[in-house]
This record gives C-alpha cells, sequence and structure tokens, in this order.
C-alpha cells in the first residue's frame, strides 16, 4: 500500500504542535508538583535551552539538536587558570558519599553541596550501598590508563555531562553551579588518581 503524502505531511505537522502541548502541560506539572518549593528552588523548575531541547526530543535529540547541545556544553565549562585538574581525592570520596544540598530541607543551605555520586555509580570496592542508574566506575583511571585526555574528560564530564552525550540524565554539577572547581577537581582525583580507592 502507498502512503499517502498528504497524510506523511500532516503527520510531520502535527509532531512540533504533540511535542509543544506535551511540554506545556510537563511545565504545569511540574509548577503544581513543587507549588511549596521554596523560592530560590522556584527558577530550576524553568527549562534552560538543554533542557527545553531535551523535553521536546524525548531526550534523543537529532544530529543538529545534538550537535548544538554539546556546543552549549562545552561553552558552559571553565577550566582552572593553572591547567591542574586533579585535586585531592580523599576530599572527592567525601564529596561522592554527600547527597546535601539542593533539597528542599537544605535551604538555605549551611554547608556546602555535595556530589552524590553514589547515589548512581559504584565507585570504591569498600562502599556496599551505591545506585545503578549510571555505569560502575570501579578502576576508571586505570581502565583509562591514567592519561591526560581522560583526566580531561573526566572533568568535562562531571562539569557538563552533555559535552559527551547530549541530554545526558547526570547532573551538571559545575555548569549549574552545584560544585564549584576546586570540589570537580577532587572528584575527578578520586577517579583518575592512582593512589584513590576507585583504582586499587
Ligand atoms: C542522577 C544520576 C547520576 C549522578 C548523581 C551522577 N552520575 Fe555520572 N553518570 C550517570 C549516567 C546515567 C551516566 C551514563 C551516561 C549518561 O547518561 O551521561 C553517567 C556517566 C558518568 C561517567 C562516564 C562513564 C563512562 O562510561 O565513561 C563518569 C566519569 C561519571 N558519570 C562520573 C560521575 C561523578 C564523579 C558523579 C558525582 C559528582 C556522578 N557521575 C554523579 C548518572 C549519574
Amino acid at each position: 500500500m502507498r502512503r499517502s503524502p498528504l497524510l506523511a505531511a500532516l503527520v510531520v505537522l502535527a509532531l512540533p504542535l504533540a511535542a509543544s502541548a506535551d511540554e506545556a502541560r510537563l511545565a504545569a506539572v511540574m509548577q503544581e508538583a513543587f507549588a511549596n518549593a521554596p523560592d530560590d528552588f522556584k527558577p530550576r523548575l524553568v527549562p534552560d535551552e538543554t533542557m527545553a531541547l531535551c523535553n521536546a526530543t524525548g531526550n534523543a535529540p537529532d544530529r543538529v539538536t545534538g550537535d548544538r547541545i554539546v556546543e552549549m556544553a562545552f561553552a558552559s565549562i571553565v577550566y582552572p587558570e593553572d591547567g591542574v585538574l586533579m585535586g585531592d581525592w580523599q576530599n572527592g570520596e567525601r564529596l561522592a558519599q554527600s547527597g546535601y544540598g539542593m533539597r528542599f530541607t537544605d535551604y538555605p543551605p549551611a554547608r556546602e553541596n555535595g556530589g552524590n555520586c553514589y547515589a548512581c555509580h559504584q565507585l570504591t570496592p569498600q562502599e556496599v550501598s551505591y545506585g545503578t542508574l549510571g555505569p560502575s566506575l570501579l578502576g576508571y583511571g586505570k581502565l583509562h590508563d591514567f592519561s591526560d585526555e581522560a583526566v580531561k574528560m573526566v572533568y568535562e564530564r562531571i562539569w557538563n555531562p552533555h559535552t559527551q552525550l547530549p541530554c545526558s540524565m547526570m547532573p551538571r554539577f559545575g555548569a549549574n553551579g552545584v560544585l564549584s572547581m576546586d570540589q570537580v577537581r577532587d572528584l575527578v582525583a578520586l577517579l583518575m588518581d592512582p593512589d584513590s580507592p576507585v583504582n586499587r
């Protein structure tokens, strides 16, 4: 059976309409669900361009949209002036364990945010409780030959994971100001320092 070109055209035209109706509904549901959120939490309910593009494409951006998301992700990265991308893995491990920050109960903030990496990743063999939404990062540095290239990739990944995967499910820790540059460096060390328990 031949498909009618008119029908095909109508379907193509209706797609953006359907997406925008879904987005409007999504925005309404988010506002309603977080109606009692503290005022300084509320801006987080408004998607920025990256989130809007990911929402509109169901996290499956086409090539052009994906390239735009990656470009914005790289533009968000701030590299340290001294060029040192690795800090202290011990502090990184403490941050990876900490889920403090940006929850309703954390307003106003009383201390620094954590990275909450264990909520999604396995890291050190000593820690038996971890989430599995993200891949295991056990032995990460060793697996990447502790290369400078991998160190840079991990820094960029933590700062803004959309650099490597548009519509990533991982939070944009640096780009969204969740973690400071020093904290990101400490987490890079947790993954990439040969002395870190991740690599032992
Ligand atoms: C909400 C869950 C979540 C949290 C929290 C999270 N990640 Fe991820 N991470 C993911 C997912 C899912 C992936 C797989 C690809 C993707 O979606 O980006 C990933 C991928 C990665 C990768 C790349 C792995 C590879 O295959 O090369 C690294 C490195 C990483 N995460 C580090 C971290 C660090 C460090 C933290 C804490 C600061 C962290 N992640 C917090 C979900 C998370």
